[in-house]
């Protein structure tokens, strides 16, 4: 049984003052593998408190020392990295092969970057006749979900030890057991007391006292959109820096020069990989008219080799979804497909056969769906899929940026260029061209209500500095 009843304060493991306990359940076998405690806003206190009183210190670190720090962590993490893949699994379900290599990666590759970020970036440069210096943005409070854990803990966490911050982690309520065992990684690494905190809880409780504390500098969230707002609206009154990594509708065009069945079935593969639980999933793939037909036919099929299954399977793509609560979102958001008109033409309501047990998802493609449905436009964060067939190219742009999110889009085209000319196009924080994979080096945000700042690489870390402009000194 994990057990993710301590918060980790000041350098130790010490009891939540919250004192309710919750069980982790494994979303494969719906088993409780786990308990965690939802601490309080005195918890909240004595981990601000911790972060404040490190802050004089660690943030006068030289760049070096940041550097040597982080480098300790990557060997600290590399030492528990089959434990961390083993509780991905466990507790989110991601199949075990897909959490070594994907789910686990992506913490380290967050690790590196912050260490490359901080080689690179100036941290003093000249502007007008001033020195214009950036220094660490303070005490963060650090959210996070349980969609890609570690990835996300990791590219909050490595910046904001590289700018000299101190910090609060509140990791998922849901996925908690990945973000203790970092906890005893940076421990390991030998992070001095109470530069990182952990607080476990839920987000109403210790989400909300982070939030809206008077000795946090600054909230960095990943999550939905509902509660992105709800951090910041309680942050204003304290006038700290939000930033937000929140929902996704994403758009995947496919142009007529693509080649059809490459495009189509990449784009179906990145939808349901994860379970379809991913910020920036190409979960609405839109398709000239004339090949709509066609690219429907390669997507079915497509979801028809896709197989849910149990996370130590060999034979499994995709795990389950999360929990009981998004299972029965994303069939409710199926049904609503099916009453406003949409066709299923693979998967579907229910369970995949044979897996009765477990909150598995059937990889489902809708075809006959406009812009305009409610599958169209809510974020559903399962392996769902929707097909929207288009005219012309300035309606494909249309339906793209017709969306309250603006997170991601992709573009596949018969060339770079004129896929590029498209991606000029999207209202959207990032494109990726023909396939091309995400880049840990490259700013990872989103417009509109997907959120503010970025994350990851060169700007993920000047998000957790602040700036100090001298006058006279140049
Ligand atoms: P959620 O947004 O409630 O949870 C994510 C994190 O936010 C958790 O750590 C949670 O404790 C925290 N949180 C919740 N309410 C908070 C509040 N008032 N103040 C501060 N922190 C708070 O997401 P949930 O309920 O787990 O999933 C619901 C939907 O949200 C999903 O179906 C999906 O559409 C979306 N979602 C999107 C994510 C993304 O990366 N874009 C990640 C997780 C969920
Ligand atoms: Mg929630």
């Amino acid at each position: 049984m994990y057990d993710c009843t301590k918060n980790y304060i000041n350098g130790e493991w010490v009891d939540s003052i919250g004192g309710s306990t919750h069980d982790i359940i494994n979303p494969s076998t719906e088993e409780i593998i786990g308990r965690v405690s939802f601490g309080k806003s005195e918890d909240v206190d004595l981990a601000v408190k911790a972060a404040q009183s490190a802050f004089g210190q660690y943030s006068q670190w030289s760049v070096n020392q940041r550097l040597e720090l982080l480098e300790k962590i990557v060997s600290a993490f590399k030492a528990r990295w089959d434990e961390i893949a083993a509780a991905i699994s466990s507790e989110m379900g991601a199949p075990a092969p897909f959490s070594l290599r994907a789910q686990t990666g992506s913490g380290l590759g967050h690790l590196r970057a912050a260490i490359a970020a901080l080689q690179e970036l100036k941290l003093e440069e000249s502007i007008g006749k001033s020195t214009v210096i950036r220094e660490p943005v303070g005490v963060c409070g650090l959210i996070t979900p349980w969609n890609w854990p570690i990835n996300q803990i990791a590219c909050k966490v490595a910046p904001a030890l590289a700018a000299g911050c101190t910090m609060v982690l509140k990791p998922s309520e849901i996925a908690p057991v990945n973000a203790t065992l970092f906890a005893e990684v940076l421990d390991a690494a030998g992070v001095p007391a109470g530069v990182f905190n952990l607080v476990h809880g839920d987000g109403p409780g210790v989400g909300a006292s982070l939030s809206s504390h008077e000795g946090i500098d600054m909230m960095s969230f990943t999550g939905s959109t509902r509660a992105g707002v709800l951090v910041a609206r309680a942050a204003a009154d304290t006038v700290k820096r939000v930033t937000q990594e929140l929902g996704g509708k994403s758009a995947n065009v496919i142009l007529e020069s693509a080649p059809l069945k490459e495009a189509v079935t990449s784009g179906a593969h990145n939808l349901f990989h994860n379970s379809g639980q991913s910020c920036n999933a190409p979960s609405r793939m839109l398709v000239p008219e004339s090949l709509y037909g066609q690219a429907v036919a390669i997507a079915a099929e497509t979801a028809a080799a896709t197989r849910p299954g149990h996370p130590d399977d060999p034979e499994t793509d995709i795990g389950p979804v999360v929990s009981e609560a998004q299972f029965e979102k994303i069939q409710g958001l199926i049904e609503a497909g099916i009453e406003e008109g949409a066709k299923v033409a693979a998967g579907g309501p229910g369970k995949p056969e044979g897996l009765e047990t477990g909150y598995f998802v059937r990889p489902t493609v809708f075809r006959d769906v406009n812009n305009s449905m409610t599958i169209a436009r809510e974020e559903i964060f399962g392996p769902v899929l929707c097909i929207i067939p288009y005219s012309d190219i300035d309606e494909a742009v249309a339906m793209a940026n017709d969306s309250e999110y603006g997170l991601s889009g992709y573009v596949w085209g018969g060339s770079t260029e004129e896929a590029m000319q498209v991606a000029r196009r999207l209202r959207t924080g990032m494109v990726h061209l023909n396939g091309a994979p995400t880049d840990v080096m490259a700013p990872f945000g989103g417009y509109k209500k997907s959120g503010n700042g970025r994350e990851w690489g060169v700007m993920g870390l000047e998000d957790f500095l602040e700036v100090k402009a001298i006058m006279g000194a140049a």
